[in-house]
Order: C-alpha cells, then sequence, then structure tokens
C-alpha cells in the first residue's frame, strides 16, 4: 500500500492486514498482493489445508502470512482472529472481510431455514462480526481501511438464491452504516460487488452453465487476481477519500 499523503497516515512502518477467505480464490490473491506490497497479512479461512497453501504462496514470494483458522459466523473465533494480528504485530491497518458461501440455486420456496441460515451467518454476520472487532482496533488507532466482499448480488437477484441475494445487499448496507459513523475517526469502509470469477465458488456452477460465459460482456470471467486488485487498492491511500463506496468489478455484466 503506497503512502501518498502525510495527512493520511504519518506511520510509516510495515502495515498488517487481515483477509478472510483466504484459503482460497479472490481472498489468497488478495493475501498475495498485500504481501507484494510489504503488508504483513494474517489469513483466516475454515480451510486450514487451503490456508497453508497460501501462506506457502506468500512466502515463495518473498512476503510473511499468519495463518489463523477461522469460522467468521462465529463470535469468539473471529475475536481470536483479529487478536491474532493485534498480538502479533501491534496494529491492523486494512481487513478485507471476503469468505462467503454460495448455496445451491432452487425456487424461492423450496430453500430450506437451514439454508437460509447458513448463507445468512456466513456472508453477512460474518462480515458484522469481522467488522465490530476490527473497527474496535482501528478506532483506537484513529485509522484503517476495510473492504467487504459483496457481490453484483449486492443489487440484482441471483437467480435461485435469495439468501445470497438478501446478504450481499446486507453487506452494501453494513459497509455504508460503518462508513458515515467511522469516517471521522479516519477509518474508510468500502465493498467490492465482483461478477462471475474463476473461483472454486464458481466450478460447480459453471459445470452446468459454461455457456453463460461466452454471454458475459467481455467473453470471459474476471480472474481472481483482477478483483482482488480493487479491493487492495481500496485499502491503500491512493483511495484516501473514497469510503462507504461500493466498487462493481464485473467487466460491465451489471450496468445495463
Ligand atoms: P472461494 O470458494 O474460492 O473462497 C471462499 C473462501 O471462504 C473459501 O476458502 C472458504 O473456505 C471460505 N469460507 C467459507 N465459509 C467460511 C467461514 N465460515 N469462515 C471462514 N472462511 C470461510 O470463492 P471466491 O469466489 O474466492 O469467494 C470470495 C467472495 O467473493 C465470497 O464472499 C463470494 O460470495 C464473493 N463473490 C464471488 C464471486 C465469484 O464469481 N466467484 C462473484 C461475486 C462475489
Amino acid at each position: 500500500m503506497t503512502n501518498t499523503s502525510d495527512d493520511v497516515d504519518d506511520d510509516d512502518g510495515q502495515r498488517v492486514a487481515l483477509v478472510t477467505g483466504a484459503a482460497s480464490g479472490i481472498g489468497r490473491a488478495a493475501a498475495r498482493l498485500f504481501a507484494r506490497e510489504g503488508v504483513r497479512v494474517v489469513v483466516g479461512d475454515v480451510d486450514e489445508v487451503g490456508l497453508a497453501q497460501t501462506v506457502k504462496l506468500v512466502g515463495d514470494e518473498g512476503g510473511e502470512a499468519v495463518a489463523c483458522t477461522v469460522d467468521v459466523s462465529d463470535d469468539p473465533s473471529v475475536a481470536d482472529f483479529v487478536a491474532t494480528a493485534v498480538d502479533r504485530f501491534g496494529r491492523l491497518d486494512a481487513a478485507f472481510n471476503n469468505a462467503g458461501v454460495s448455496p445451491v440455486a432452487k425456487g424461492f420456496t423450496e430453500h430450506t431455514l437451514d439454508e437460509w441460515q447458513r448463507t445468512i451467518d456466513v456472508n453477512l454476520t460474518g462480515v458484522f462480526l469481522c467488522m465490530q472487532h476490527e473497527l474496535r482496533v482501528m478506532v483506537e488507532q484513529r485509522r484503517g481501511a476495510i473492504v467487504n466482499t459483496s457481490s453484483g448480488a449486492g443489487v440484482v437477484a441471483a437467480p435461485g438464491q435469495p439468501q445470497y441475494t438478501a446478504a450481499k445487499h446486507g453487506v452494501l448496507g453494513l459497509t455504508k452504516a460503518a462508513a458515515q459513523e467511522y469516517a471521522r475517526a479516519g477509518i474508510r469502509v468500502n465493498a467490492i460487488l465482483p461478477g462471475m470469477t474463476d473461483t472454486t465458488m464458481m466450478q460447480d456452477y459453471l459445470q452446468e452453465h459454461a455457456a453463460m460465459v461466452k454471454m458475459l460482456p467481455m467473453g470471459r470471467l474476471a480472474t481472481a487476481e483482477e478483483v482482488a486488485k480493487a479491493a487492495v487498492w481500496l485499502c491503500s491511500d491512493e483511495a484516501s477519500y473514497i469510503s462507504g463506496s461500493s466498487l462493481v468489478v464485473d467487466g460491465a455484466t451489471i450496468c445495463r
């Protein structure tokens, strides 16, 4: 993260970022990008094996990553995750709240309450819990940047996924609420809205809907790195006056 203004940040020590959902896909790509910019990353996920691979990839590129198993839907687990960064490095400059799950698509009335709850727990409550713990640290520092992963489904409906749609709309609400409340505390809060991205999450869907890809405006999926770049940039001082915004990263898919 490039420092561009003394007004924004007079602390030129090595920065620290949290990334959830970092065992795979967009989160892993973000961890690698942060590390390439000299940021130390604490990477969290439920998937320990994937996390270890992320730590290795970051290390192989000369960066520093610490793995921390976390279930973002569990408050004590999130508290430990955020505390790991602060205990280990004594600061928290950026947080990318990105972990998510995608439910099987089916008719609105066919979804069970359990299916509803799981998606809401991870995709919405998980972001809320992470933000609460991160904001408490950032308020003390009087600085910080948070980016939450929403989706195109944050502004248009994902067919057959009402709970995913509701959760991703909700992430934008959480983002706006915190952005306004914490603007004077020196904390910026933004969201990214990825379009269809080439990650594990998309693989099952593509097995049945491969033809969809050619219909996308750019005729291809986003790469995880293309999406992660937007999140890492929003965390940087290059985005010092951007807060409360929703950055669509979807190659013109939902702009019609
Ligand atoms: P992915 O499946 O590669 O990564 C998601 C990660 O979240 C996995 O490593 C998974 O283990 C982790 N995770 C799941 N539940 C968790 C929990 N309770 N606690 C901690 N970690 C947990 O998928 P991808 O694509 O990288 O997804 C990242 C985010 O991007 C998600 O929020 C997803 O909803 C969002 N997104 C993805 C799109 C796509 O086309 N791939 C499109 C729009 C949004």
